[in-house]
């Protein structure tokens, strides 16, 4: 049987500017009027972030999205607030600056807000998101009356999505909602969905990262192996540059979100976002981390007590990158010393490489080699990225 799931070879890199954590569920005509123009002015800025090789823009305007995108067609009563202009109109502008455009839909028969989903016209709604131009679709979970029917639906939609001819990143949640219930068959996911969603959603906190940081350590011996080229974990949106993380908090969350090789999207406001919220999120080095093209997702190599955390991740050119984070949330700044012997199960530094350090700033290391161990200062809460290329 031939895949379903063609829309593979699509963006590595995805800057979506999203409104899902400034969010409120009530929407109105008048808020969803205002955060439209908001994100057509913000086209303008986004401009500005192409250059580090973000490759679009998905606009997902969630409080908006169901008055003028989810709700399907086929809903036996549109809401009444609808802008069917406001979203023609929107989808237009967002390709005439040669951005993509992202749009959040459900398996079920309502979303997670409560707005018509997608259930039972797949193929339809399918059409419409193509018509309208759209590059992504973020397909929620909510509101299926069962497990099967859940299962169903993400490959029906995935096979819907084909058949539209148009290329579609599909982005599931199709294990998240399963977990509770039954272990996910990644296999299968990956053959329809180019991300999936495992975890809870991130807020704007250091608990938040944290947790989605956990969650993955516990379940990498069943998540890590199957990432790669055309299907990725998704842990869940950068909220760098709102106001839940300090700065060390923002650069273990980019450090880390690129380890785990994490489809990027951004949740922010881009027309208030600090210098050095920017300086990160454009850092190309850390984003060429997150985009290698070995795809390999990275690990927890190891921990030292509570506090430090080792994590690896293989990449092209025999080359690793390695994080050391630091879980202490007092003090100052904590030495940790590693050995070099162990990185990439010995085979990162043999016989010798040199490091360089890309987070919290980027910095030559030197040449080290294979017995050595090197030292770092790591602040609370903080993560060093480093690439450690073979010599
Ligand atoms: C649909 O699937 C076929 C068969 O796997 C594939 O060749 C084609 O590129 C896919 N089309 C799209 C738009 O994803
Ligand atoms: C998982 O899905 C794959 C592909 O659909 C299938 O070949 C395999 O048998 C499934 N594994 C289990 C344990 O059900």
């Amino acid at each position: 049987m031939a895949l379903p799931n063609c829309h593979r070879h699509v963006l590595w890199k995805i800057l979506s500017w999203g409104f899902f954590l400034l969010r409120s569920w009530e929407a109105s005509g008048t808020k969803c009027k205002q955060w439209l123009s908001a994100a057509v002015e913000c086209n303008r800025c986004i401009w500005d972030w192409s250059h580090v090789g973000w490759l679009g823009v998905t606009a997902e305007v969630t409080p908006c999205l169901p008055l003028w995108g989810f709700a399907s067609l086929a809903a036996p009563n549109p809401p009444a607030l609808w802008l069917p202009h406001a979203r023609v109109c929107f989808c237009l502008q967002v390709h005439s600056k040669g951005l993509k455009l992202g749009i959040y839909s459900d398996v079920g028969t309502k979303t997670c807000a409560g707005f018509p989903g997608s259930y039972n016209h797949y193929d339809l709604d399918a059409q419409t998101f193509a018509s309208w131009g759209v590059d992504l679709l973020k397909f929620d979970g909510c509101n299926s009356e069962s497990l099967d029917l859940l299962a169903e639906g993400y490959r029906r939609m995935s096979v819907a999505l084909n058949r539209t001819g148009r290329s579609i990143v599909y982005s599931c949640e199709w294990p998240f909602y399963l977990r509770p219930v039954q272990q996910p068959n990644y296999t299968e996911i990956k053959q329809y969905c180019n991300h999936w969603r495992n975890f809870y959603d991130v807020y704007d906190s250091w608990s938040s990262i944290k947790s989605i940081l956990d969650w993955t350590a516990l379940h990498q011996d069943t998540i890590v192996k199957i990432a790669g080229p055309g299907g990725w974990n998704d842990p869940d949106m950068l909220v760098i540059g709102n106001f839940g993380l300090s700065w060390d908090q923002s650069v273990t969350q980019m450090a880390m979100w690129a380890i785990m090789a994490a489809p990027l999207f951004m949740s922010n406001d881009l027309r208030h976002i600090s210098p050095e919220a920017k300086w990160l999120l454009q850092n190309k080095e850390v984003i060429a981390i997150n985009q290698d093209p070995l795809g390999k997702q990275g690990y927890q190599a190891g921990r030292d007590g509570v506090n430090f955390q080792l994590w690896e991740r293989p990449l092209s050119d025999r080359a690793y990158a390695v994080a050391v984070l630091n879980q202490q949330e007092i003090g100052g700044p904590q030495k940790f010393t590693f050995s070099l012997t162990f990185l990439g199960n010995g085979l990162a530094c043999n016989p010798a490489c040199s490091i360089k350090q890309v987070l919290p700033a980027s910095r030559d290391c030197g040449v080290y080699s294979w017995m050595s161990s090197l030292s770092l200062e790591v602040n609370p809460t903080g993560t060093v990225l480093l690439e450690v290329l073979p010599l």
